[in-house]
């Protein structure tokens, strides 16, 4: 399992027991690379402070290095030391970690995480993963750790660990198999460096819900103008072609169906349910795409959770 092997083997895929959490650490302080379940999707994690790691992982995902990366801690207390937080965005912060919640901060001079993962950038993302088996990484290796979702740049993000390995799985070190992520979909991403909160990434936690913490809140940056420069409009892309707000399938085409449909190939959730259909999208959409070039897909309601789910989607669909 030495970080020098990866070129001849897959990465292996293990349960993390107590053992192979050490193991894990060990392979992040050489600057190796492993993935790590966490409630929203599955992250490549790294080495916050170790420059090399961080370029491994923009090699790996072959991501454009102007994309800054979160830095994961264990806890509120380890992201405080490393950004800036205004009593409100502390607030924040308290209220939803550990949780699906990314906020930006204004660096602190002495935060530990590069230059690089950051991408030169004076702001810092940082998430603190409610996930056990995050969590035990964290608090084991004790430093940050950037952890973009593990898939290649711009492509379906994965939710188990099974995901991980057919993308990945020759380019990394070490797979940690949580299980299948409980809520399927980033987390959202809050620019929390104002007198008001600004939305910059939709995600599991609604607008209502950050809010009702700190009010105020607006949409970051519109859609030619990313303040968030992962938010690009094509991204989460299966090969195959998207056609969303469908009724039904053209012929040929798959049919990922959600609530009382009839003739779904599979469907997000047959009782209609939000949350259901976040934590099933990503596995469905890799299914459908090794089968089917195109993928028809039935309406998703845009309230709540549903407009996260539909960011995604039009991102998907997009051919641009
Ligand atoms: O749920 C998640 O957030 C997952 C899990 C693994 O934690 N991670 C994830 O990372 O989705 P990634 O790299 O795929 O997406 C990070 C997003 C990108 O849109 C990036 O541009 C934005 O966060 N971001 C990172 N640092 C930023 C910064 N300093 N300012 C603005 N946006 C930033
Ligand atoms: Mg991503």
């Amino acid at each position: 399992m030495s970080v020098t092997s990866r070129a001849t083997m897959t990465a292996p895929v293990l349960l993390p027991d107590p053992d192979t959490i050490r193991n894990a650490t060990a392979i992040l302080s050489r600057g190796g690379l492993v993935a790590m379940p966490t409630e929203t999707v599955y992250g490549l994690a790294g080495d916050a402070t170790n420059p090399k790691a961080v370029a491994r992982i923009y090699a790996v995902k072959e991501r454009p290095v102007f994309n800054p990366l979160i830095a994961h801690v264990a806890s509120p207390h380890a992201a405080f030391a490393q950004g800036a937080f205004s009593p409100e965005a502390r607030e924040l912060a308290l209220h939803f970690w550990p949780g699906p919640l990314t906020l930006v901060v204004n660096a602190t001079p002495d935060t530990t995480v590069c230059d690089l993962a950051r991408a030169g950038l004076d702001t810092l993302a940082l998430r603190v993963p409610a996930h056990p088996d995050a969590q035990a990484l964290l608090e084991e290796f004790g430093k940050p750790l950037v952890a973009p979702s593990a898939n290649p740049s711009g492509r379906i993000s994965p939710t188990q660990a099974a995901h991980v390995a057919a993308d990945l799985g020759d380019k990394i070190d070490l797979i940690l198999d949580g299980g299948p992520c409980r809520e399927g979909i980033e987390s959202t991403v809050i620019d929390a460096r104002w007198a008001t909160p600004a939305l910059l990434r939709k995600g599991t936690l609604s607008p209502a819900m950050i809010d009702a913490v700190w009010p105020g809140l607006t949409e970051g940056g519109g859609e030619g103008q990313p303040v968030s420069p992962g938010q690009l409009l094509r991204h989460y892309a299966p090969d195959a072609a998207l056609r969303l707000n469908a009724d039904s399938p053209a012929p040929g085409e798959a049919f990922l169906g959600f609530g009382a449909v009839s003739g779904a190939t599979l469907n997000l959730s047959p009782s209609g349910d939000l949350a259901e259909a976040a934590a099933n999208l990503f596995a469905m959409l890799r299914e459908l795409d090794k089968t089917h070039d195109r993928i028809a897909v039935a309406p998703i309601p845009g309230d709540g959770l549903g407009a996260a789910i539909n960011d995604r989607l039009v991102r998907a669909a997009n051919r641009s």
